[in-house]
C-alpha cells in the first residue's frame, strides 16, 4: 500500500518515522531515498527512537553500518553512499543486514543495492517540496 505523508519540520518527520517504526517486525527491512539533506537520517533518528532506543543517531557515512540494541532486536542503519555497486555491498556482508531475522534494517542510498532487496522491503522516499522544511514522505509497504 502506497501512503504520503508532508511534514514541515524535522521533527514532525521524526515523530512520523517513530510512529512507524512502531508498527514495524523484527526482520522489517526500509529502502530510504532522497537526496543529499532530504532528511534520511533525520528519519532514522525517530525510527530509532521507536524502536525505544535513546542514544542519539547520526549518520554512519564513514562506517557504513551502525547497530543499536533494542528491546525487540537490533536495528542496523546503513548509509551506502560510499559503496559503489551491488558487488560492492555483498563483499561487505549486506545480507547479513537484509535478511536478520531479529534486523530492523533501514539504508540510505538504497540506488547502490538495486536488485538486493527482499521483496518486503518497504520503500520510502523524502522530497523536498519548497525551498524550505516542507518535506513529502511517499511510504510505499507491499505487505499492508
Ligand atoms: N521536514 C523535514 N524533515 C526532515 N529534515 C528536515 C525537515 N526540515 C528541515 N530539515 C533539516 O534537513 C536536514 C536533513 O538532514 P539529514 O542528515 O537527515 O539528511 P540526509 O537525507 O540523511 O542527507 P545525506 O544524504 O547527506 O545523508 C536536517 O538539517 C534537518 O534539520
Ligand atoms: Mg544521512
Amino acid at each position: 500500500m502506497k501512503q504520503t505523508f508532508q511534514t514541515s519540520s524535522a521533527e514532525e518527520t521524526r515523530e512520523l518515522a517513530r510512529r512507524i517504526a512502531s508498527g514495524t517486525k523484527p526482520g522489517a527491512v526500509f529502502a530510504l531515498d532522497g537526496e543529499l539533506g532530504a532528511g534520511k537520517t533525520v528519519f532514522a533518528s525517530g525510527f530509532a527512537r521507536g524502536l525505544g532506543i535513546v542514544e542519539p543517531v547520526s549518520s554512519p557515512t564513514f562506517t557504513i553500518v551502525q547497530e543499536y540494541p533494542c528491546r525487540r532486536g537490533v536495528f542496523f542503519h546503513l548509509d551506502l553512499y560510499r559503496i559503489d555497486n551491488p558487488d560492492a555491498a555483498l563483499a561487505f556482508g549486506i545480507d547479513e543486514f537484509l535478511y536478520a531475522s531479529d534486523g530492523f534494517t533501514l539504508i540510505e542510498w538504497p540506488d547502490r543495492i538495486e536488485g538486493l532487496f527482499p521483496p518486503h522491503t518497504v520503500r520510502v522516499r523524502i522530497e523536498r517540496i519548497d525551498r524550505g522544511d516542507n518535506r513529502l514522505i511517499t511510504l510505499d509497504n507491499p505487505e499492508k
